[in-house]
């Protein structure tokens, strides 16, 4: 893995306060008439005037995602792609897919040197690297079918955050240092988020050229970005380092509408995302794995809650390794793995005396078959309806390469694919057939943004960023609210684990576990890695007194409401 991944979680440790994730903070403030929790506070004040001016839930989610990519240039984009969960205040669900694609002129073994073995990087640091972004077209099919204010004035505010600038954070300004190196290697004789010096918390940030694309975004609609001046400077760019996106990859790009996954726990209707994210597959496995057990009786991160979790992460890594991929290409197997029966056997095999290998859990056989950084925003509005978006250009600022003339970064996600059967990409996880690079395919995601239901009406929205860590972040974040009885805020700062099967060990952050069920875990085989903070979710939960939103104090996320 290469360590750069692991420098931004190192930074944003530094900067968290000593005692955060210890406090029990007071109750979330309550809004009935509308909520945006998201990642950097611009963004969010933002969606919150779009609400404000009547805007819905989606009319938010758009300028939402446009101001991210102004303000929080790691993971909010242009240049990627992402999923939506969509509920409506009369309970409709649907889901958006604007995952990124492979360019046409992509291959199998793209990544591979004469001898079969990965190229390191390639899949991460190259103008090779990037898939077909989405997000444009995402936001604009959103629009089209559920927007209800004017699209340009959902774009025109990104455009003057980047035209008039904004002040960084902090946590920004260490974010943009530690990348300038990267970003000068990777774009020669170009100036994008870079500074004669060092970034101070209160500089300006201004992005003049971002600023004319989002014009044309705003002007054009899609055709302003997968047409044009803009889709000619993806292609000019690419040329410059033998990538692959062409014109007419830009031009057949749409996102897709896909049926829901449905799921229930304790009474809780749950809305997901179908593949191609294996976060709602993953997720409702998961659900169902703990279902039976009495885990609010056991208590918020015991040493048996976190074993049976661990356990049931375990095994719901390993299939997501085999079975989940585009499903446009490949045959999944969804309604197998969502089946009480199948996630009950895979269970079956749990011991509380001993940790189970990883070495002795192969994916599950099922009949038929042979073989840090995102971001998340929840939003709802006064009438009820929710919007769920995790959106990511993969890495922290994706492929650390800008679109010269554009302004913008370009994703890395192609390393979401599996390079090569076994070996881990890199959050490490592993994968083969299923999610093998072919040309015009997506690459398997692990972003999660759900909707719960209670009785028929709204009753949580969300997400996360965290790479293979997501799934089970967004998974603890709901048993933290409906088994421990954690309000939204405490629900998410709560410290979180994770499992994902290879490598065989639980990582934690930091302080999670006391010392007595540390020992009990250990003393049962498992391996315990202490980790720095990871994820930064973003729920809203709605309550008697109204809407409460949870941000996540581990980066600058911030709720407004109303
Ligand atoms: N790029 C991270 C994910 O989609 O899972």
């Amino acid at each position: 893995m290469k360590s750069f991944k692991i420098i931004p979680a190192f930074i944003s440790m530094l900067l968290l306060p000593a005692f955060m994730l210890q406090v029990k903070a007071q109750a979330p403030a309550s809004y009935k008439n509308g909520m945006v929790v998201c990642a950097y506070p611009d963004a969010a004040k933002v969606g919150l005037e779009i609400l404000k001016k009547g805007g819905n839930a989606v009319d938010a989610a758009v300028a939402v995602q446009f101001s991210l990519a102004v303000t929080f240039p790691e993971a909010g984009n242009i240049g990627g792609g992402g999923f939506m969960v969509y509920r409506s205040s009369n309970g409709l669900s649907n889901t958006l897919d604007f995952r990124e694609k492979a360019p046409s002129k992509a291959y199998e073994n793209m990544y591979l040197d004469k001898n079969g073995n990965v190229i390191p990087d390639k899949s991460l640091a190259t103008h090779q690297a990037s898939g077909v972004p989405g997000s444009v077209a995402g936001m604009y099919e959103a629009h089209s079918k559920y927007g209800k204010l004017k699209w340009s004035d959902l774009v025109q505010p990104a455009i003057d955050l980047a035209r008039k600038g904004f002040k960084i954070s902090k946590r920004a300004a260490a974010e943009f240092n530690w990348a300038a190196k990267d970003i000068r290697k990777l774009n020669p004789g170009k100036h994008y988020l870079l500074k004669d010096g060092n970034w101070q918390e209160g500089d300006l940030l201004v992005q003049e050229d971002l600023a004319k694309t989002l014009e044309l975004i705003r002007d054009r609609g899609r055709d302003g970005f997968y047409k044009g001046t803009v889709a000619a400077e993806v292609v000019a760019e690419m040329q410059k380092g033998d990538g692959l996106i062409s014109l007419e990859d830009m031009q057949n790009y749409r996102a897709v509408w896909r049926k829901p996954l449905i799921g229930n726990y304790k009474g809780y209707k749950v809305i997901a995302m179908p593949p191609p994210s294996s976060g709602g597959v993953a997720l409702l496995q998961l659900l169902q794995s703990v279902e039976k057990y009495p885990l609010h009786r056991w208590g918020f991160n015991s040493d048996s809650t976190v074993q049976l979790a661990v356990e049931a992460e375990r095994r719901v890594y390993a299939d997501r390794s085999k079975y989940l991929g585009d499903p446009d290409f490949f045959k999944v197997p969804v309604d197998t793995l969502l089946s009480p029966a199948y996630n009950a056997a895979r269970m079956s095999s749990f011991n509380w005396d001993k940790a189970t290998p990883s070495a002795s859990i192969a994916p599950g056989s099922l009949p038929g078959y042979e073989s840090d950084q995102t971001t998340h925003y929840s939003i709802v509005d006064a009438e009820g309806n929710a919007v769920a978006i995790t959106t990511t250009l993969n890495d922290s600022f994706g492929s650390k390469i800008f679109v010269d003339g554009a302004g913008f970064l370009l994703n890395n996600e192609m390393d979401d694919f599996s390079s090569k059967p076994g070996v881990p990409n890199m959050f490490g996880l592993v994968g083969g057939k299923a999610n093998s690079i072919q040309p015009n395919k997506r690459m398997l995601s692990s972003m999660t943004p759900t909707i719960l239901e209670k009785d028929g009406k709204l009753f949580m929205v969300v997400g996360t960023p965290g790479g293979s860590t997501i799934i089970t972040s967004v998974f603890q974040t709901i048993l933290n609210v409906i088994e421990f009885g954690q309000d939204v805020q405490q629900a998410v700062n709560s410290k979180r684990f994770h499992h994902q099967w290879l490598p065989d060990e639980v990582t934690i952050e930091r302080n999670g576990l006391d010392a007595d069920t540390r020992n009990k875990l250990k003393q049962k085989g498992y391996k315990i890695v202490d980790r720095g903070p990871s994820g930064r979710v973003d729920a809203i939960l709605v309550t008697p007194a109204g809407y409460q939103g949870g941000a996540d104090p581990r980066g600058d996320d911030a709720k407004e409401g109303f």
